[in-house]
């Protein structure tokens, strides 16, 4: 959000409540005895976007890694549909199912309770009935205990936006290329490239904006489009392949660890983790093969191991060999 935007488009963030007068229970502790730092809120959000410091995001799809995520200091988790490629090995989000994202969510925000999570809700969630949606939205922030859902829109889910915020449902609308829609394009593609789509997506970022969603996200458009929207936003603009103008930056984890077999440009590695499972891995299976496993922590005492002997004795001669079967 640009200082001119910010107080052009005051009014939105003072109607939802979060506007800079109210920052007071920002970085609050939920007093959860696990928690290793104070709560970071949708306001720590807002306050470090006002100051004009980026936040970060990555996806996240287990408690331990969120764990970590967390102890770096991550802004934002996104519990993304991407779960369904990376995790179950669908060849795209469209098979994520419902239940199984719900409950990543859940075990996402158990690992990082003071971190802020936003779920995405899968293919065929919200898109069928605005009811259904809300309902399936609600369960991502009860069951899942998620701070935000995201959905992949254009203007015409301004209804749905609406309804959902009316509920109480902070919504990150997720603009641009929708990965849900690939079966419509024949692929992925990129939004915005000529001058009548990148109109196209300005007037969707709007439409989002007044509907009441809380934050966009632009995946894969021209930097100046977003940079666009960006300067016209009253609320925070994450991108994924959108250029940095944009006031957050999210990409896929296993993209940035190392672990994909391709990945965007925006996302090169910062980490060769796929070659260190490799080579743990192979220790692994060297340490099977010699026995050399580490102390064995389970012992019996000398009382116990004479009278196991002496049954054994016993049992022995009474018991026939069991011969492997040819
Ligand atoms: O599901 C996901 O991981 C996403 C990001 C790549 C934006 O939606």
């Amino acid at each position: 959000m640009t200082t001119e935007s910010n107080e052009k488009n005051k009014t939105s963030a003072q109607a939802s409540g979060l506007d800079g007068g109210q920052v007071a229970g920002e970085m609050t502790s939920e007093g959860d005895a696990a928690t290793t730092r104070a709560s970071f809120t949708l306001r720590s959000l807002l306050k470090m976007v006002r100051g004009g410091e980026k936040f970060a995001c990555l996806t996240c799809y287990d408690a331990t890694t969120a764990r970590w995520l967390q102890s770096a200091g991550m802004h934002l988790l996104l519990v993304g549909d991407t779960a369904g490629e990376v995790i179950l090995g669908f060849p795209n989000t469209m098979h994520t199912p419902l239940d199984f994202l719900i409950a990543l969510t859940a075990g996402v925000k158990r690992g990082a309770p003071a971190t802020l999570v936003m779920a995405d809700m899968p293919f065929m969630s919200y898109q069928a009935d605005d009811a259904e949606a809300i309902r399936n939205a609600g369960r991502f922030m009860t069951e899942g205990l998620a701070d935000l859902v995201k959905i992949e829109v254009d203007r015409s889910f301004a209804g749905l936006v609406a309804k959902m915020s009316r509920a109480g449902i902070p919504v990150v609308a997720h603009i641009g290329s929708r990965p849900q829609h690939v079966k419509m394009h024949g692929g992925y593609y990129a939004a915005g490239k000529s001058a009548q789509s990148a109109i196209a997506l300005l007037d969707d970022a709007r439409a989002m904006i007044e509907a009441g969603a809380m934050m966009l996200l632009i995946e894969a458009a021209p930097a100046e489009v977003a940079e666009q929207i960006v300067r016209e936003s009253t609320v925070p603009v994450i991108g994924c392949g959108a250029g940095s103008s944009c006031h957050g930056q999210v990409v896929v984890l296993q993209d940035l660890l190392g672990m994909s077999t391709w990945q965007p440009a925006f996302a090169l590695p910062t980490a060769q983790i796929g070659g260190q499972i490799m080579a743990a891995a192979k220790i692994w299976m060297d340490r099977v093969k010699s026995g050399q496993l580490g102390e064995h922590p389970y012992v019996m005492n000398d009382a116990q191991r004479a009278s196991f002997g002496a049954t054994l004795k016993h049992r022995s001669a009474a018991i026939p060999r069991i011969e492997p079967k040819q």
